[in-house]
């Protein structure tokens, strides 16, 4: 339909001597607030200019070139600057169905467009926890990657992971001397536990500080065996625990980089912004003044020549825009790093690496227990395994409740993909700048904007699916019902959907449209009996196109239908 009214508005401007690409028209193309405004409308504010005439008499010009209506419509009017299109409710109805049907998973899918992209995310650092915040991240970088990989793009899902640094001296240093006579165990909560122990007693005795900057130096330059084979074998702990959580979170990464891989060239990168004046000493440190862009003093080395966070990142960002040659790079990272990314993205702009404004910066928030931060560096926080365990403890009783008798086997799926589903929704329906407050209870509601009541709208669409007699797959549309017309036209915006998050780099446009596809559906469902009704083979041809557009969306936003609940 969209495309008939584009071709139609394309020969109509044609011959009031504007060319325009049917790209440029379908950017101006929009859906009106109100029905009787309308299914689509197209402003003509932007000709004005360009034709030296009022936008209304344009509307009216180009209207009447389109001459009268064609079939698919059932009427094309003008109101003030705006050409309005009622389209024909039973084609519509047709085509969008029959679209959906044809196409399944590609419906809406856009064409290659040839750029490569670079998404990090997730960014965990070995010998701390993986935490419920980490879950965020993960969750959104996986969904961007899908969304941008659905617009077409062929996308690099990178992985940064801190496996160097202060972090890791403090931990070796806190085993080193208080818990050396404990095995070592491949178990991420007994390595978050030293982590926090760590904190706990340099912030009691800060004058320890010094011993954890000698394990660090140590560390830094390789020269002590024994602390390096335990650096390695811990840090080889932390990275199999955390593609374990991969797995289970259906996410993967296409390349790995280690903060410390990016080390020695730090030291390199440092010396060379020294010579090009881009960096100076200060007190034996080697800083980069920002003052000047109000983004104060950025430390890339310190006085010992032991590397900072800052020129490691230097250094990665010279490998993605060098060797990977991407259009862009999308860095996913809690907005509490901010100023570190904008003093990032400003040095490289000082270094004039080509390319430097392909970098983007999608900052992520925090997310929150109702009893408060999350954080691995004081311990309050909450691990990864806890979390999950608790929450997919509480999804079985729920299951339980409904279904006695289910198999354990069957149990433990389904509540794992509902437990998914809740936490990924729930951190997805945000959008990434907000700040989360994740409450269990409601997240994992089976009413409501939650991931449940999305899973459990689809079984119910494959429910009654499955309960019909009827098998031929042809159907005859009758007068729309209100709910039936307001369903159709939801399914038919999902393509614009998609785009506008992709264009945002936010799912969050996705979710939302999700939960009101399936509201609309249960109202539906409400209003129009479905088996043994006349229009039985319609409204189980809708559904069918319900269930898959509900099925597409969830799978951008990285979660798994299920056919039982
Ligand atoms: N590992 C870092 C942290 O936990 C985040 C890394 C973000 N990426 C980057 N290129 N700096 O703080």
């Amino acid at each position: 339909m969209k495309e008939q009214i584009i071709k139609l508005l394309k020969q109509a401007l044609k011959e009031k001597d504007v060319e325009l690409k049917e790209e440029e028209i379908e950017k101006f193309l929009e859906i009106p607030p109100a029905l009787e405004m309308g299914d689509y409308a197209f402003p003509c504010f932007f000709l004005a200019e360009k034709l030296k005439q009022e936008p209304r008499q344009i509307a009216l010009e180009v209207r009447e070139k389109i001459g009268t209506s064609p079939l698919d419509f059932e009427d094309i009017q003008t109101k003030g600057a705006y050409i309005n299109f009622f389209v024909d409710k039973k084609e519509l109805a047709r085509q969008v169905i029959k679209d959906i049907l044809k196409q399944k998973e590609t419906f809406g899918k856009r064409k290659k467009t040839n750029k490569k992209i670079m998404i990090e995310f997730s960014q965990a650092n070995t010998h701390k926890a993986f935490h419920v915040g980490h879950i965020r991240g993960t969750s959104l970088g996986e969904s961007l990657s899908r969304v941008l990989e659905f617009c077409g793009d062929k996308v690099i899902r990178a992985n940064y992971q801190g496996d160097t640094g202060m972090h890791v001296a403090k931990w070796i240093w806190c085993y080193e001397k208080y818990h050396k006579k404990e095995k070592l165990k491949n178990d991420e909560s007994w390595i978050a536990s030293i982590y926090v122990d760590a904190v706990k007693k340099l912030s009691k005795h800060k004058t320890l500080q010094k011993e954890v900057n000698v394990i660090n130096q140590k560390l830094f330059t390789g020269e002590d065996k024994q602390l390096n084979s335990l650096w390695e074998k811990t840090r080889k702990f932390s990275l199999d625990s955390f593609e374990k959580i991969y797995k289970e979170l259906n996410t993967h990464f296409d390349v790995y980089f280690f903060e410390g891989e990016m080390e020695k060239k730090g030291v390199e990168i440092a010396d060379e912004l020294l010579k090009k004046k881009i960096a100076k000493l200060s007190e034996g440190a080697t800083i980069i003044d920002l003052k000047k862009y109000n983004l104060g003093v950025w430390v890339l080395l310190r006085k010992d020549k032991t590397v900072l966070y800052s020129a490691k990142d230097v250094v990665l960002a010279k490998k993605k825009l060098e060797e990977y040659k991407t259009d862009r790079n999308i860095y996913v990272i809690g907005a509490a790093q901010s100023l570190h990314i904008a003093q990032l993205f400003k040095t490289l702009e000082l270094m004039k690496l080509p390319k430097a404004k392909n970098c983007e910066f999608v900052p992520v928030s925090e997310v929150r227990l109702p009893t408060g931060k999350m954080s691995s560096r004081t311990g309050d926080n909450i691990l990864y395994s806890d979390f999950i365990k608790e929450i997919t403890e509480h999804t079985k009783k729920e299951i339980k409740k409904r279904e006695p008798k289910i198999s354990k086997a069957e149990l433990d799926k389904r509540a794992l993909k509902i437990s998914m589903a809740a936490i990924k929704y729930s951190m997805l329906k945000q959008g990434p700048n907000k700040n989360i407050i994740f409450k269990k209870e409601n997240a994992l509601n089976f009413q409501g904007d939650t991931g449940p009541y999305l899973l459990y709208s689809y079984a119910r669409a494959s429910s009654i699916l499955k309960k019909s007699k009827l098998k031929n797959k042809q159907f005859q549309i009758f007068n729309l019902k209100p709910k039936e017309f307001e369903l159709i036209k939801k399914l038919s915006q999902f393509p614009e959907v998609v785009l506008n998050s992709y264009k945002n780099l936010n799912p969050s446009v996705i979710a939302n449209y999700s939960y009101q596809l399936a509201q609309i559906f249960n109202e539906f469902y409400h209003a129009c009996p479905v088996i043994n009704s006349q229009q039985e083979s319609f409204r189980l041809a809708l559904m069918e196109a319900f269930r898959q557009i509900l099925k597409n969306s969830l799978s951008l936003l990285g979660i798994d239908v299920l056919e039982k609940m």
